[in-house]
């Protein structure tokens, strides 16, 4: 093989990049520099003084002490750079790695957060004498709040317990039981003593009774994450160009999707309109610009636009708005308190924010939201914030790029926390009751369950109207009540004869409808109900709104679909061809739209599923993730 194929053979390797979080006491450096260093991509010359200090320095006798390898190239990387995420690189036959290293002492979980949104996976370490810690939670969750889905549960430190099996299995037991209540796809867990290198590239005769794969090779087989190229046009523009007087461009990088010249764009949050005249890249002129690349834009007309505005296309436009509710991770000593100001930098847009409440904090260890004043070191809370001037974003789920921001201490400057935006407020979702005071229940929701031996929880079907929300959540009721459940049905149709009777089908009256479904829900799901609702809730928005009311793990998106035309025909009350005939106003999908949901824990197809198999289909999830026992 010539020097060329095998050079473009590895350029076109496929890339994971993972994050390792875990504390150096857990074995996490020697895991990675054995990775490293097993997978042969140590310079040569780094190994041999790694050799001449681990002889000098090591605690491992005369085996190299990988964890001083992963430490060198840590102080080399370090110098010079403001956020401390590593970041190393290696290669197999099969794939490319990069791995987005960060400190695992509890301090600094804002690497965690500045380094894990780009992750596909995630290793998680645990020391198997130790068990799961509370910092093991804590970086599961946050793994969770940024969107990577595929954990592996590094348990190590095997040799320490005798390779018992036992030991294994009742951690990973815990970590599944844990896990469950977390947004993860999938959830590996497997033993190692990376000090060895048992099962982590081999698998380890010390370990015969596990059938899975190494490390290596569960890292070469995950799934890796698409750009965002499909998604919704975003350039934050970083700063204007004006090269000469003909000349004006905007320079930034593309946050989501892509856009070819000529094509119309608006400019956030101003709302003026142009086209793209041309797209200039460092080799020349281009026709279009895919997410993550770094262009100048200029635009056929002259018009106003400064650093931290964004482009986008109008019917595509992010949130603009001088509210948001963001869950923020806290990471200074000094207490995030409501009512001071900060700076908070989304994006490339920097502007001053005051925490106006804190709506909950979520304990790490049970998931449990709790009401505090103020939130210190290392907690995670949902924290309304208020903005000194309107600002163009999107949710975290929509796009983790216009979605975070970093909180910055406008007299220390340094960045003091990380924030995930979860949904923008308008005015009509102010609080007004200020002056109000949470008390605390006697008994708690958990006894409240345990005492009708279930998890609480909240099935929300959304979908057109006809596409069979009420008949597919009224036969799972059914069957939840034959197995002795205690649930509750919340129906569109009969709560809006009561309850909701005030309320019609404008936006507005949309979104109340589902904030009060959405309040009712809590409460119900509060007093350990299983909580079924059919609603249509056709924005994002609001069901993002109503997930974020409850407990992590206890909002169970179902999608019931079925097409327009499959629900126009059947037409179950009439309303269609009335809507069509122009006798009902906003009705959703004619003249009101329905945005159907990105990431639903379910969907069911109803054009091609009987009632039955959606119930059985839903019946399996809810046992599957231990919602039902
Ligand atoms: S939602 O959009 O606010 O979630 P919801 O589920 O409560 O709607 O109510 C939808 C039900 O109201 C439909 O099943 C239908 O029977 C009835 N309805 C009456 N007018 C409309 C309309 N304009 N759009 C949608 N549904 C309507």
């Amino acid at each position: 093989m010539s020097i060329e194929t095998l050079l473009k053979q590895h350029a076109e390797k496929d890339l994971l990049r993972f994050i390792t979080c875990g504390s150096v006491d857990d074995g996490k450096s020697t895991l990675i520099g054995r990775l490293l260093f097993d997978s042969r991509q140590v310079y040569e010359d780094q190994l041999s003084a790694v050799q001449r200090d681990s002889r000098k320095w090591g605690t491992q006798g005369e085996t190299a002490d990988l964890a001083l390898l992963v430490d060198g190239l840590q102080s080399e990387r370090e110098q010079g750079i403001t956020i401390d995420v590593a970041y190393r690189y290696f290669s197999t036959p099969s794939r490319k790695f990069i791995i987005a290293d960060t400190p695992g002492h509890e301090q600094y979980t804002r690497n965690m957060a500045t380094g894990a949104s780009t992750a596909d996976a995630a290793v998680i370490l645990v020391d198997a004498r130790k068990g799961l810690q509370t910092q093991t939670r804590r970086h599961s969750f946050i793994v969770s709040l940024l969107g990577i889905e595929q954990v592996i549960v590094a348990i190590n430190k095997m040799d320490l317990v005798d390779y018992d099996q036992k030991r294994f299995e009742e951690i990973a037991s815990d970590y599944q039981r844990f896990a469950d209540k977390l947004d993860f796809k999938a959830v590996h867990c497997l033993p190692v003593v990376a000090l060895n290198g048992d099962n982590v590239l081999e698998p380890s005769a010390n370990l015969s009774w596990f059938d899975g794969k190494p490390l290596l090779n569960l890292l070469e087989s995950l799934p890796s994450r698409q750009a965002n190229s499909q998604g919704e046009f975003r350039f934050p523009v970083q700063y204007v160009n004006r090269h000469s007087s003909e000349f004006r461009g905007f320079a930034g990088t593309v946050a989501g999707g892509q856009i070819k010249r000529g094509e119309r764009i608006m400019v956030m949050p101003s709302g003026r309109q142009s086209e793209v005249a041309s797209i200039v890249c460092f080799d020349g002129e281009r026709e279009q610009a895919h997410s993550g690349e770094a262009v100048t834009l200029t635009l056929k007309d002259e018009i106003d636009i400064s650093r931290g505005d964004m482009l986008v296309r109008s019917e595509q436009r992010p949130r603009v708005a001088e509210a948001l509710d963001a869950r923020v991770v806290w990471m200074a000593d000094q207490p995030l308190l409501p009512g001071r100001q900060y700076d908070i930098k989304l994006g490339v847009r920097t502007v001053s924010a005051t925490p106006e409440l804190i709506h909950h904090r979520i304990d790490v260890n049970t998931l449990e939201h709790q009401h505090v004043d103020e939130l210190s070191l290392n907690e995670i809370a949902l924290v309304r914030w208020r903005l000194s001037a309107p600002a163009a974003f999107d949710s975290y789920q929509r796009n983790p790029a216009t979605g975070a921001f970093v909180v910055i201490d406008r007299i220390s400057n340094l960045t003091v926390g990380a924030g995930m935006v979860v949904r923008p407020v308008t005015d009509s979702l102010a609080d007004k009751s200020k002056n109000v005071v949470w008390h605390e229940h006697r008994i708690a929701k958990s006894q409240r369950a345990g005492q009708k031996s279930q998890r609480p929880a909240v099935l929300w079907f959304t979908g057109l109207s006809g596409a069979g929300k009420s008949s597919v959540a009224n036969a799972l009721e059914m069957a939840l009540f034959q197995r002795g459940y205690h649930s509750y049905l919340l129906d569109g149709d009969n709560v809006r004869h009561g309850l909701n009777r005030d309320l019609g089908f404008t936006d507005e009256d949309r979104v109340e409808n589902i904030r009060r479904i959405g309040e009712v829900a809590k409460l119900m799901a509060d007093a350990g109900l299983v909580v079924l609702s059919a609603f249509i809730s056709p924005f994002r928005a609001d069901r993002a709104m109503v997930r974020e009311l409850m407990e992590s793990g206890e909002f169970v998106e179902i999608h019931v679909q079925a097409s327009l035309a499959t629900c126009e025909s059947r037409d179950p009350k009439g309303l269609y061809a009335r809507a069509r005939a122009g006798a009902i106003r906003n009705f959703t999908g004619i003249d009101s739209p329905y945005e159907a949901p990105e990431k639903p824990e379910v969907t069911l197809d109803t054009e091609t599923l009987s009632i039955e198999e959606c119930v059985d289909t839903l019946l399996d999830y809810l046992k599957s993730r231990r919602i039902l026992v």
